[in-house]
């Protein structure tokens, strides 16, 4: 018999059909007269389909009755219109195979609610769940609007490497990867010898692919590359994760301002996607999670973002009559309270504040004309804060060189990122976007832990 999904099977257009179902059971409840109700569901979607068993199956007091959260089974039967409330289906089973049980003593989905943080313990389980399911159907779509909105517009998907020896950000956040026995020399008190190493070099685990798309940006004008990047950085908060998804775009010939519309060109268009495709899902986090999303979302689709420099957005702060953790000041980042009272409070909406001053930025920014500040910007969205980030990039190969001094780098390690600017240089432009907190604001979850699938954070590894 030809299997169906429950998504298509909740579709009215499904009636009178005699299709196979298959998934996981949610729920099962006895009725008096003889027969059993089953939530089942498949994950392509966060309703379940409804499975109507009767005494007359076979395996109806064998097994029927023993069926508990958890269990996966294959059901066969015609689809049938349902008087149940908020379902316009259900399937009349002719024959149900269960595929696997679950001990309902042991299996830890079996109580209905648990915390996100005890979810967390069981990373391989929460997939099952209302909430995570819904997330990874967001995050996919997020994904997928991501590419579509690049190659629409003829942008050429670059892998750059995960390992690399050289640090983007210059903030010495990196993972080592070696496979020098570290525990043998520290036995014998000898320092590493990289030379020895496998790459013969230190090597790491990059923390963006930026350097690298700009080498092809500079060859083939519009790249984009989208993957995992990582970070060393001791944070414990609910915005940072160790390994995250990054999207960086990098364009040869765009300035500040075209960075600013494509940047928030792509933020609608994921929005606009999310809202049409997983409409569903957006009413579940507006319900459960954060009743404010369904509305910021639509709200932040339809409206311009606000564009403030540094320098106004730091007299906006100083003028604010606020009482903050950390006073404003001129030269000092934006803290997340500073972040939150300029889209929360004075903007009310998604604001890109560019022109940092140059001390607080990576050495590739441009730098101003006034030599105090660099091209620099940041998106700002309200509760989560900074989703992404980015600049034109310095092609003068003098200042590039300048700035590297300043910031501690050694220029002869970044030779071919400079052979860029000694070879046909030109203004160009990017930015990178945290797949994470883009998914995080979408939905609503506080935690960025519980919308990556195995989140990996100071002291956490385990799946
Ligand atoms: O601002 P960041 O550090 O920018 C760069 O890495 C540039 N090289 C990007 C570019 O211009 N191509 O990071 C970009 C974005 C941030 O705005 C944030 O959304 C996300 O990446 N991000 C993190 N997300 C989760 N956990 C972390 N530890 C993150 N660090 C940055
Ligand atoms: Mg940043």
């Amino acid at each position: 018999m030809q299997r169906i999904l429950v998504r298509d099977a909740r579709n009215a257009a499904a009636i009178g059909q005699q299709r196979r179902i298959s998934g996981w059971v949610r729920t099962r409840r006895d009725s008096k007269g003889g027969f059993s109700f089953i939530e089942l569901n498949d994950g392509t979607s966060l309703a379940n389909l409804q499975i109507v068993a009767d005494a007359s199956l076979t395996n109806y007091e064998s097994e029927i009755k023993r069926l508990a959260p958890g269990c996966s089974l294959s059901a066969e039967g015609e689809i049938k219109s349902s008087g149940g409330k908020g379902q316009a289906t259900e399937l009349h089973a002719s024959r149900i195979v269960v595929h696997g049980w679950a001990d309902p003593e042991t299996y830890p989905l079996q109580k209905k609610h648990h915390s996100f943080e005890k979810l967390r313990e069981w990373a391989h389980l929460r997939p099952r769940t209302n909430t995570l399911g819904a997330v990874a159907r967001v995050r996919n779509c997020a994904s997928r609007s991501i590419h579509n909105y690049f190659q629409e517009q003829d942008f050429l998907y670059v892998h750059t490497p995960i390992i690399t020896a050289s640090d983007c950000e210059g903030a010495g956040e990196m993972f080592k990867v070696t496979t020098l026995d570290l525990e043998a020399l520290a036995k014998q008190s000898r320092p590493p010898d990289y030379a020895l190493d496998f790459f013969e070099r230190p090597a790491f685990l990059t923390v963006s692919g930026q350097l690298e798309a700009e080498t092809y940006a500079t060859a083939l004008g519009r790249v984009y590359t989208f993957g995992p990047t990582f970070r060393a950085e001791n944070s414990n908060t609910s915005r940072h994760l160790a390994e995250f998804w990054m999207v960086e775009p990098e364009v040869a010939f765009n300035e500040l301002p075209e960075n600013m519309e494509l940047a928030e060109g792509l933020i609608k268009r994921i929005f606009r996607d999310v809202l049409d495709r997983c409409g569903e899902d957006i009413a579940f986090f507006n319900e459960r999670i954060d009743n404010t999303v369904l509305a910021t979302l639509t709200g932040i689709v339809e409206s311009p973002f606000e564009r403030i420099t540094y320098t106004d957005a730091m007299a906006l702060l100083e003028s604010s009559g606020r009482k903050f953790d950390y006073q404003p000041s001129w030269g000092q980042d934006l803290q997340a309270e500073h972040e939150r009272y300029l889209t929360e409070e004075a903007i009310k909406r998604p604001v890109i504040v560019y022109d940092y001053p140059r001390g607080i930025k990576p050495f590739y920014m441009r730098v101003n004309e006034d030599g105090r500040t660099v091209r620099a910007m940041d998106v700002l969205v309200p509760k989560v804060g900074e989703i992404i980030g980015g600049s034109q990039r310095e092609e003068r190969l003098d200042v590039l060189t300048q700035r590297m001094g300043e910031q501690g780098l050694n220029p002869d390690a970044y030779w071919w990122y400079l052979d860029l600017r000694r070879f046909g240089t030109v203004p160009h432009a990017g930015f990178g976007l945290g797949l994470e907190r883009v998914v995080q604001f979408m939905t609503g979850m506080a935690n960025i832990r519980d919308v990556i699938p195995f989140p990996r954070t100071p002291g956490n590894a385990e799946f």
